[in-house]
């Protein structure tokens, strides 16, 4: 590190403004004083033929931890180094914001928790974090349980009929209904139905999704984004699920008002433990536009993420039969033939760690984003504030510097006497959940939603991927998916068929509350 370097980071701590470092320094910048971030060029169509992140990997290979890949006018910061991850996220958070997510996610989730900066993130994240308590977790284990085996018994319907299953798209729909539930207690159904708003919601998902690939900005051409038939779908896709979101938020109002309501801190109503009645009941100061914004963001970030991750965990298991062994002893001996309970996430240790390393190797998002709204310092380089940056994920977590066996999917790594990996744990090489003030509030939600939905499938059933199966490819939105599926045979394990008798411990979930 040059002596000016160190100067101007010492200045900076004892407290002299950014203004005047920048007054006295900024003359010598490019100078030679700091280094140069390395360059890499790229073009977007090398980028686009394949899931973005995979060249983005080969390039970190080539040049770093840090590096700038620019097409034409636009540039872009890719950042690889647990350091640098740890700075942005967590140590000088403060200075980046959500960036280009906030203008893709903005016809959708509004100022919703994800996009959102500055004090109104603030403000929101206040009010929903105490929303996920210990308690509303735990009752989730009950709903997730029930969840899992609507699935087990279409799956009982597949086995029978020796028909393949198209596993991305079951799991798709069985996080779709968890999340209804859990979060606006709303019974998708998606399992059985297709109906209007299940339709809707995933015209939303791939709007969304499609929009965060797309080098060019289409939707926001004026007259075309009135009169084009894909934005009229999708206009019209939005407008349902808004107003059931809306009848939803007055019927629980109502619900809310007539209720003899001794709010506290762990307080959850029995027949509707959802996240929005908690909201409501806390007297949580809020416009109906800014509660349909969290409720819909949480409606998109528990869904495809949850699901991505048990598409991407069966499939690993498909190609590991010995971790598939000791995944099903585990569960037999923990589990019997009982529903799960709460207790039961504690001892399911060897379940959690196969979840634990599907995340690793397929980190849902696999790159996070931001945008500096300060000038910082990089590792040894200086940055402008409006740089473009992907914290990428994917290669924190297979970096071969960083890790064993990187592309190895090995639970083992993890021992079981040990912590649950984390970011801080794991000194920001491992970020299944981001980190910092911007963390995911549904970890442990969704952790025991996959551990529940794993344990339950491989106690009753064996997988295997499908004679003749397209091959498994990747592509991304938002998350990993795979191109064509994730065909699977799935045959009855041979052991008496188990079926889970409902414990009073565990908490059942009322029938949804229907729409007038
Ligand atoms: C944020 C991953 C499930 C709600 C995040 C972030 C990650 C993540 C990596 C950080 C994003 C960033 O820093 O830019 C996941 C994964 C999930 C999952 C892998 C499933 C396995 C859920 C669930 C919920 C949820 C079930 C809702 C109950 C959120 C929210 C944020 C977030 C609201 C934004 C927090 C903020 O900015 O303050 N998630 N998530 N997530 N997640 Fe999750």
């Amino acid at each position: 590190k040059s002596v000016l370097l160190s100067l101007m980071e010492g200045l900076a701590k004892v407290g002299v403004p950014k203004e005047v470092l920048e007054f006295l320094f900024g003359w010598v910048e490019g100078g030679g004083v700091y280094a140069k971030i390395p360059e890499a060029k790229g073009s977007i169509k090398a980028v686009r033929s394949v899931a973005f992140f995979i060249p983005l990997y080969e390039l970190y290979l080539t040049y770093g931890g840090i590096f700038r890949l620019t097409f034409g006018p636009k540039s872009f910061l890719i950042v690889s180094d647990p350091t640098i991850a740890k700075h942005i996220l967590k140590d000088n958070s403060k200075a980046y914001s959500k960036g280009i997510l906030a203008e893709i996610l903005d016809f959708v989730m509004g100022k919703g928790l994800i996009p959102a900066d500055g004090e109104i993130w603030r403000v929101r994240r206040r009010a929903v974090v105490p929303a996920l308590h210990q308690k509303y977790v735990a009752a989730m284990i009950g709903l997730f349980g029930q969840a899992a085996d609507r699935l087990c018994q279409k799956l009982d319907a597949a086995a029978s009929d020796g028909e393949d299953a198209e596993m991305e798209s079951l799991f798709s729909r069985l996080t779709l209904d968890i999340i209804g539930k859990a979060v606006f207690n709303y019974d998708f159904d998606s399992l059985s139905n297709d109906t209007g708003i299940v339709e809707a919601v995933y015209t939303v998902l791939r709007e969304a999704e499609d929009r965060s690939v797309s080098p060019i900005p289409v939707w926001d051409i004026p007259i075309w984004k009135d009169i084009s038939p894909r934005f009229r779908k999708v206009n019209a896709a939005l407008k349902l699920i808004n107003d059931t979101l809306d009848d939803l938020i007055a019927i629980c109002k109502r619900i809310v008002d007539e209720e003899e309501l001794q709010f506290h801190e762990e307080y959850m109503n029995e027949k509707d433990p959802s996240i929005l009645h908690f909201l409501l009941a806390s007297g949580d100061d809020v416009s109906s536009k800014q509660l349909r914004d969290d409720l819909m963001t949480m409606l998109i970030a528990g869904h495809e993420t949850s699901a991505a991750v048990l598409t991407w965990t069966f499939y690993l298991l498909s190609k590991e039969p010995r971790v598939m062994s000791k995944l099903q002893e585990e569960v037999d001996s923990v589990l019997g033939d009982r529903y799960p309970t709460i207790e039961d996430m504690k001892k399911l240790k060897y379940t959690t760690r196969v979840i634990n390393e599907s995340l690793r190797l397929y980190p849902q998002p696999p790159v996070l984003i931001r945008r500096s709204i300060e000038n910082d310092v990089l590792g040894e380089y200086p940055i402008k504030r409006g740089e473009d940056i992907f914290i990428s994920v994917w290669n924190l977590h297979r970096s071969p510097k960083l890790w064993d066996d990187a592309d190895k999917f090995e639970p083992e790594r993890w021992p079981l006497d040990g912590p649950n990996p984390n970011e801080t744990n794991q000194s920001f090489k491992y970020l299944p959940f981001g980190g910092g003030p911007r963390k995911c509030i549904g970890d442990l939600f969704a952790t025991y939603e996959t551990v529940v939905a794993l344990a339950m499938l491989v106690r009753r059933f064996n997988f295997q991927m499908a004679v003749g199966a397209p091959p498994v490819d990747m592509t991304t939105g938002a998350t990993i998916h795979t191109t064509q599926g994730l065909k699977m045979t799935v045959t009855h394990r041979i052991k008496a068929p188990i079926v889970p008798s409902l414990q009073m411990s565990t908490l059942e979930v009322d029938p949804s509350v229907s729409l007038s």
